[in-house]
């Protein structure tokens, strides 16, 4: 929970840094974004097409808005299948090795956010 309010809450936070927030976001091992979405510069029959394409969020949305996205997505649509990649707890399922951890670390949102911005 602290995570969760840590990252959605400090808008004041170091800026992210674009290319390892790419990295991150076609990542299959850590962000998994493709899984759901298609990104600009990933084939698209390794893009998922459950969530909306993000080319273009970076126009649609504000930084802090994407951030939002990805800490409380709840907000936008209480079914939603897309899962906070800040909060802790409250997960079905998990892995013992990963109980009690965020999907992502708040750099790695940082990150991710920053490079969501670049797509426009
Ligand atoms: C399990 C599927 C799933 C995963 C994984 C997922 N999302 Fe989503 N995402 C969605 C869905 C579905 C929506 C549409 C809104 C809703 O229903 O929540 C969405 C909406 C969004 C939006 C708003 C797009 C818009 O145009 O309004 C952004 C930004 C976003 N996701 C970013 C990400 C990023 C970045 C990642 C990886 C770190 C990610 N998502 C991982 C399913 C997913």
């Amino acid at each position: 929970m602290v995570v969760m309010v840590l990252a959605s809450s400090l808008p004041a936070r170091a800026a992210g840094d674009a290319e390892r927030g790419r990295a991150i976001a076609e990542s299959r091992t850590q962000g998994l974004c493709v899984l759901c979405h298609a990104l600009p510069g990933v084939p698209a029959v390794q893009a998922g097409t459950i969530g909306p394409s993000l080319a273009g969020v970076g126009a649609r949305l504000s930084a802090d808005d994407l951030r939002a996205r990805l800490t409380t997505p709840e907000r936008f649509n209480p079914q939603t299948v897309m899962p906070s990649y800040a909060r802790s707890d409250g997960f079905a399922r998990v892995a013992s090795a990963r109980r009690g951890q965020a999907l992502l670390q708040a750099q790695q949102i940082d990150d991710v956010v920053a490079y969501l911005a670049t797509l426009r």
